[in-house]
């Protein structure tokens, strides 16, 4: 028997139906989903994954979390839902971190911080401060972090700790980089169901990462790294941002993510 009382062979009777429900609501991976929701829940609670499924949002806040890098990370209604692309900034700055001494890592724009909570996963004796500007991503970092990071609320670097100010090995950011106007192009689950503010970049795009390359330079160390996401498109003008900024610039794109990666070097001397 399930919690609502349902037999096992009633949920395999579900699961078909299930299925021909989100490929009507023009699910592609309808199959893979209804499995995933079915192991999620059981009778009425399955039901109400599914009609809001159906309705729209995104599988993975009806479920409750995401994959990320071998990791399951919590995602709550209303909140941006990290992308596998997002993994290349992961790996580009775990290999930074390789050989340096107790590093100290600020992520920005941090949303659920899927980023750190990898980085952690990798380099568990990290010091770690994440940020953001929306209290709903902040209380959806802070449960995936714990206190194995310090998750602090504002506006960019506003809250990041002074003390840190010259001393940080790697900024690393995923923040918003649509275009104002292309906003109306995405797809209804982004548009409908992430805020505005993680996926709004200005008229440009670059509202964002202009304000980071100009803030970068005084928070790095000498040698340390900005990596911020692009997209593929903007990357250069991203990366004129940074050179600008006097920080040695450098695309990575991995075509198996389909991610990029904008990097800056503040200059050793
Ligand atoms: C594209 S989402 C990325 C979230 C996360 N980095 C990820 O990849 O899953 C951008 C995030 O930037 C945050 N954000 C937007 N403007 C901000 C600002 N001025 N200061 C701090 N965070 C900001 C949004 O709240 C959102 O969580």
């Amino acid at each position: 028997m399930t919690d609502d009382g349902g037999t096992a062979a009633g949920d395999r009777g579900d699961l078909g139906a299930i299925t021909s429900r989100l490929r009507a609501a023009g699910c592609v991976f309808a199959e893979e989903e209804a499995r995933l929701l079915a192991s999620s829940a059981a009778g009425a609670a399955l039901a109400r994954l599914v009609e809001r499924r159906v309705a729209g949002e995104p599988l993975e806040q009806v479920v409750g979390w995401v994959a990320f890098d071998g990791l399951r990370v919590v995602v709550e209604p209303g909140v941006f839902v990290p992308r596998r692309r997002t993994e290349l900034l992961v790996r580009v700055a775990d290999r930074l971190l390789a050989g340096r001494a107790e590093p100290v890592v600020v992520e920005l724009c941090c949303g659920v911080a899927a980023v750190s909570a990898a980085l952690l996963a990798r380099r568990p004796g990290l010091e770690l401060v994440a940020g953001d500007l929306d209290p709903a991503a902040v209380r959806g970092a802070r449960r995936n972090l714990g206190d194995r990071a310090l998750v602090v609320g504002g506006d960019l670097l506003d809250e990041v700790p002074a003390r840190l100010r010259g001393e940080v090995d790697v900024l690393v950011a995923n923040a918003p980089y649509v275009p104002t106007a292309a906003i109306a192009t995405m797809p209804p689950e982004a548009r409908l169901h992430e805020p505005a503010l993680a996926l709004d970049g200005g008229a440009d795009g670059l509202a964002l990462h202009r304000r980071l390359a100009a803030a970068a330079p005084g928070w790095l160390r000498p040698g340390g790294v900005v990596l911020i996401e692009a997209s593929e498109r903007g990357a250069g003008a991203t990366a004129a941002l940074l050179t600008a900024a006097g920080l040695t610039a450098e695309v990575v794109h991995d075509d198996d993510l389909d991610g990029t990666v904008v990097a800056g070097t503040r200059p050793l001397i």
